[in-house]
């Protein structure tokens, strides 16, 4: 092998290495599993973050503390989004023929007071003339927690007069 022969062996070896190196080097750079914040997030405006009926963030801080008792008591028959069709929903429809109410009506909600939601609530659908089928909850829930979980079934009923006011035009 004379001089230049293995000069070009050398140069060949040094830059196919070079190569594969940066390639290497490369694909380092996506590192896999870290997801890139979506380019398209930060257009969104804070009241469309705030209204996204998704985004938990929509509710207060009391509301908040009253969809974590929705969610542990009531969400069995009035359902996780509280529109009426919870689990249990189709048993007291089909052997009592009465409907969990459904907190998403605005219409509905408009029209109770929150004192008879209050008294519905703690000492029972019969308590306001409604079905025994909706369960006293004065002796699980403190006063405190009845309020809360008050104002997140409003909220929900706000939340459903938001998502629907585009629809009306
Ligand atoms: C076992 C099923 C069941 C559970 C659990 C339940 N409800 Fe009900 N609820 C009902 C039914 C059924 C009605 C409808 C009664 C009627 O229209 O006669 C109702 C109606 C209501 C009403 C409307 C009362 C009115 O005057 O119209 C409110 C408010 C209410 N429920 C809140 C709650 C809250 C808050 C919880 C959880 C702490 C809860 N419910 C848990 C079945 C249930």
């Amino acid at each position: 092998m004379n001089y230049m022969k293995w000069m070009n062996q050398v140069r060949l070896g040094v830059s196919s290495s070079l190569a594969t190196f940066s390639l290497l080097w490369c694909m380092g750079c996506s590192k896999p599993g870290v997801t890139p914040l979506q380019s398209n997030d930060s257009t969104l405006t804070f009241r469309e973050v705030v209204e996204n009926p998704h985004n938990a963030l929509r509710f207060n801080k009391t509301e908040l503390a009253g969809r974590l008792i929705f969610t542990g008591y009531c969400q069995v028959c009035h359902g996780p989004d509280g529109d009426g069709t919870g689990f249990n929903a189709f048993n007291l429809q089909n052997s009592f023929g009465v409907h969990p109410a459904n907190f998403t009506d605005s219409a509905m909600m408009a029209a109770l007071p929150e004192e008879t939601m209050i008294m519905a609530i703690s000492r029972g659908g019969k308590a306001v003339g409604k079905s025994q089928y909706m369960p006293p909850w004065g002796g699980t829930l403190s006063s405190g927690e009845v309020e809360n979980v008050v104002a997140y079934i409003k909220a929900l009923s706000k939340t459903k007069g938001v998502e629907e006011s585009p629809k009306q035009e």
